[in-house]
């Protein structure tokens, strides 16, 4: 079997966001398992010089753009086990930023059409191709709309994965014809609400649709997650399922990890303490091992629950409890913290960035992870918290369902609340730092969230199954 996974990121390449972890760790997870599976992106101006000196050029095709056609160069670069096509035009992608340019339409357009250009000229025949978001949401329809007759495509099937049902690549019906060039009798399979939706498109034409957790393949079929697109979900829900992502467990593991102040593991949890006294220490926070520290590592931005955080937090703070913030995003919520930890010096601090060594060294040294989204399709970093045996406060949504379950019935790993209403996300931090007072119930507990198996290996074994599924068919 055979899988080119098309992303518009993928960590070490180039990355903005979750996605870029899953495409970095998921091709690797599915090679280990004898599966052939290579990746395609974009090659952006921030490919690094590391990588660039690997890359070994293949050819030079030029991509039909509408009636247009446009230089494509072909490279290929190993990186760890897995290869890599990176597809140049410096036009299209020789900017700052991987997205959010005006013509991201044409940019994208450009690069389905080039994943699918590529094919004949590389050494790899992909019985699937997996698409990821709304970048590569056109390969499906070109493949499904313009490439079909061909005998060298017409057994390829596609999946199609949604990792945040809120970005659809939606534009003005304009773009049909000569961005897209699709032909005017399948305009329909990208039409939705009287604009171009590039989502909407590849729903249509992909064999199987999948989302990032179980929870949240049901919950977009739900107005209040689906950002318009529920009817067309329901429709396609026989080709629909939720595969939970993993962390790279060799990445992310405090025994080894020599970015945190002292390694530790579940079986000698004791190096845990050393990291908070670190963490505490380099953050100018009062030095003291009965305090839990309550760490946030997240895009400050609303729909991750910073308002519920907002509301109470004067509540939160009256209690004995220490906060370590990094983030950054909107405005309102990078100021609030701000002066938060500028008022409150002895029990809050704030970094402002995205930082991933100073974010690992908040999943080693807190003691609670709080992380109340109002929708989280997979989210990662409350896998991260239990493998460093921080424990997680969620809501319960999406991935956030599937990964923290309450210790109320002492069995879970971490502290979880259902309503979007700040006092129960209150309550639940409450829950939690009274269950820190009890020193031995907690050592338990964080053992317990370090043993969680939130690997690639079950995940990678379900994408398996689903890719068998579409070529048992
Ligand atoms: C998106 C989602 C996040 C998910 C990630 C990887 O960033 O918002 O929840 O973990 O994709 O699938």
């Amino acid at each position: 079997m055979k899988v080119l996974y098309a992303t518009s990121e993928a960590y070490p390449v180039a990355m903005s966001g979750g996605l870029a972890d899953v495409a970095g760790a998921l091709p690797k997870a599915l090679r280990k398992r004898l599966v052939g599976c290579r990746v395609v992106l974009p090659l952006y101006e921030e490919v690094s010089d590391e990588i660039r000196a690997n890359m070994r050029f293949i050819k030079s095709i030029t991509v039909p753009v509408s009636w247009r056609r446009q230089y494509c160069g072909i490279f290929e670069a190993k990186i760890g086990s897995v290869i890599y096509y990176l597809l140049d035009n410096q036009y299209y992608f020789k900017r700052k930023g991987l997205y959010g340019h005006y013509d991201d339409a044409e940019r994208f357009a450009f690069f389905s059409r080039a994943v699918l250009e590529m094919l004949p000229h590389i050494s790899f025949k992909p019985d699937i191709i997996h698409c990821n978001d709304w970048q590569t949401a056109m390969v499906p329809v070109y493949l499904d709309t313009i490439y079909r007759k061909d005998a060298a495509y017409k057994d390829i099937k596609t999946v199609f994965t949604i990792h945040n049902i809120q970005y659809q690549g939606k534009y003005g019906n304009e773009i049909i014809g000569d961005v897209l060039g699709l032909p005017e009798n399948t305009a329909h399979l990208v039409e939705y609400d009287g604009c171009v939706n590039l989502m909407k498109g590849a729903i249509e034409c992909c064999n199987k649709l999948t989302t990032v957790s179980p929870t949240y393949s049901e919950e977009i079929k739900d107005p209040w997650f689906a950002h318009g697109l529920e009817n067309i979900i329901k429709e396609r829900e026989f080709k629909l399922s939720g595969i939970v992502n993993g962390i790279d467990t060799e990445v992310y593991n405090p025994a080894i990890d020599d970015i945190i102040y002292q390694n530790y593991s579940s079986e000698d949890i004791s190096g845990k303490a050393i990291n908070k006294a670190k963490l505490q220490e380099e953050t100018g926070l009062p030095v003291r091992a009965d305090v839990p520290v309550i760490g946030i590592v997240s895009r400050l931005v609303s729909h991750k629950g910073f308002d519920l955080v907002k509301y109470v937090f004067g509540e939160m703070l009256s209690k004995d409890v220490q906060f370590v913030i990094l983030g950054s995003g909107e405005w309102e919520f990078e100021t609030f913290f701000h002066n938060m930890a500028k008022a409150n010096n002895d029990k809050v601090y704030m970094k402002l960035g995205f930082v991933p060594s100073f974010a690992r060294k908040i999943y080693a040294g807190a003691d609670i992870f709080l992380m109340p989204s109002k929708s989280e399709p997979c989210g990662l970093a409350q896998m991260i918290a239990l493998r460093y045996g921080t424990i997680p406060i969620v809501r319960e949504t999406g991935g956030l369902k599937d990964t923290v379950t309450d210790s109320g019935d002492n069995e879970g790993n971490g502290f979880t609340f259902k309503s979007y209403n700040a006092h129960d996300m209150a309550r639940a931090v409450e829950r939690a730092v009274e269950g820190y007072r009890d020193k031995e119930g907690w050592n338990v507990l964080v053992k317990r969230a370090m043993e969680c198996d939130n690997s690639w290996g079950k995940s990678a074994n379900n994408y398996i199954k689903l890719y068998k599924e579409i070529l048992d068919k």
